[in-house]
């Protein structure tokens, strides 16, 4: 299984000093390319992608539709999108400093898209950062995620949640926050992590969400979870529309 995993993170993901200078994650030319196909833009769509880095899906979403507005917390991501866009001679793209959590964007589009970034936003300000997504959108817009998220129930499928913890966290945490507190807390293999577990050894930042508290914030904003597509049990891509 575990291999399996391994080929999946490989094909949609690369790793990367980024810009600003963390250890993280990119979008491969290969996810880009699933999230478009996933997301049925018009070629009339003005898109927000949140979260948009270094300009990976940002640029190739900018051949389809009409507009992008690229929104990134850090200068230096943007910088270089802004240096990738230019090279490329691309004039369809806004970029704008600003988070889920501190949304600056004045337009309401039709479509707002985010890969690898919705597990970024601290749980607490989760709600807030959806409640923010739907204000932008029009209404029947929809928001396009692409994410790291437990996409079964952690507590009624204990043993697979264990093997899920174990192999995400040394794969996808930071190497410094894996050092610091997660390798000094592994346990015998014998030992079953619980979904409190991940919540007591690991910082609150890089916590997993699940689908299933995705849906009760959904459902509380009244949006609604219309499609998913797995590409793991603990990544995928869903369609979220604002009802
Ligand atoms: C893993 S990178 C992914 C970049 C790009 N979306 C991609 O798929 O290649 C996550 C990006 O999200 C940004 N980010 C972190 N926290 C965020 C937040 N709360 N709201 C919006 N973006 C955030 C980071 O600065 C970083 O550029």
């Amino acid at each position: 299984m575990n291999k399996n995993w391994d080929e999946i993170l490989k094909k949609y993901v690369y790793k990367i000093n980024s810009p600003d200078g963390r250890d993280t994650f990119g979008s491969s030319s290969e996810l880009v390319r699933k999230i478009i196909d996933f997301s049925h833009f018009e070629p009339s769509d003005t898109v927000i992608d949140m979260g948009s880095g270094w300009g990976n899906l940002t640029i190739n979403l900018s051949e389809e539709v009409l507009k992008v507005i690229g929104i990134e917390p850090n200068k230096k991501n943007i910088d270089e999108a802004k240096k990738r866009t230019e090279e490329r001679g691309i004039y369809n793209i806004e970029y704008i400093k600003g988070s889920f959590e501190d949304f600056k964007c004045k337009t309401k589009v039709n479509a707002i898209v985010s890969s690898i970034t919705f597990h970024q936003v601290n749980p607490e300000n989760k709600r807030k950062a959806l409640a923010n997504v739907k204000k932008a959108l029009n209404e029947g817009g929809r928001f396009i995620l692409c994410d790291t998220l437990i996409l079964f129930n952690p507590f009624s499928e204990l043993e697979f949640f264990n093997s899920v913890y174990r192999y995400l966290l040394s794969r996808t945490t930071p190497d410094s926050i894996y050092e610091k507190y997660i390798k000094p807390n592994m346990e015998e293999d014998s030992y079953i992590y619980s979904w409190e577990d991940m919540k007591k050894y690991t910082p609150e930042k890089f916590w997993y969400y699940s689908l299933n508290e995705l849906e009760t914030i959904v459902d509380e904003l009244e949006m609604k979870i219309e499609e998913i597509e797995k590409l793991s049990p603990f990544f995928g891509i869903l369609k979220i529309t604002n009802r």
